[in-house]
């Protein structure tokens, strides 16, 4: 069974590493993974992970990564994550949340604008090349 709960400290460096096996992308620094990170568990595995952050301005919050390991994929844990976020975005009184995904990621897009997500052109650009940029009133 996957459940998603809040992620402590010891699932800091499973998070990295599974972020750097599903984005290929830099490892992510344990070390700075505090606060408001959350883990899918199946079992004692962890199966994904997601992270919010503060956005720097105004009542925004940021989403900042989500993973899934391919055998967990399909199974709705992504919109459960955005779920999850814009929960915690509300009682910490954040209005917004915004995003970037590149945009050759169509699993992340559909997913992001089936549940209500919507484009938008910021004034300066801050995500990776090619990215679209998304935000949700929450
Ligand atoms: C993107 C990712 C997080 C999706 O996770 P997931 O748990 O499989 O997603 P869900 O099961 O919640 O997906 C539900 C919706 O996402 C979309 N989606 C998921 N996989 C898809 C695919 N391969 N192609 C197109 N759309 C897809 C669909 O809209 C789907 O809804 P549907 O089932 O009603 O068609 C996962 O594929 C992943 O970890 N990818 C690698 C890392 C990554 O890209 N992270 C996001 C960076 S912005």
């Amino acid at each position: 069974m996957l459940c998603i709960e809040r992620a402590v400290p010891a699932d800091y460096p499973v998070i990295a590493d599974i972020d750097l096996e599903v984005m290929q992308a830099n490892r992510l620094d344990p070390t700075s993974l505090e606060g408001r990170w959350w883990v899918a568990r199946r079992g004692a595995s962890i199966v994904g992970y997601a992270g919010l952050e503060y956005a720097g301005y105004g009542e925004v919050g940021f989403l900042c990564r989500v993973g899934v390991q391919p055998e967990a994929r399909g199974r709705g844990l992504h919109r459960d994550f955005l779920r999850i976020r814009e929960a915690e975005a509300r009682k910490l009184g954040w209005t917004r949340l915004i995003t970037y995904v590149h945009r050759l990621n169509v699993a992340s897009l559909n997913n992001c604008v089936q549940c209500g997500y919507r484009a938008y052109a910021p004034s300066e650009e801050w995500g990776c090349d090619d990215a679209v940029y998304l935000y949700r009133d929450v």
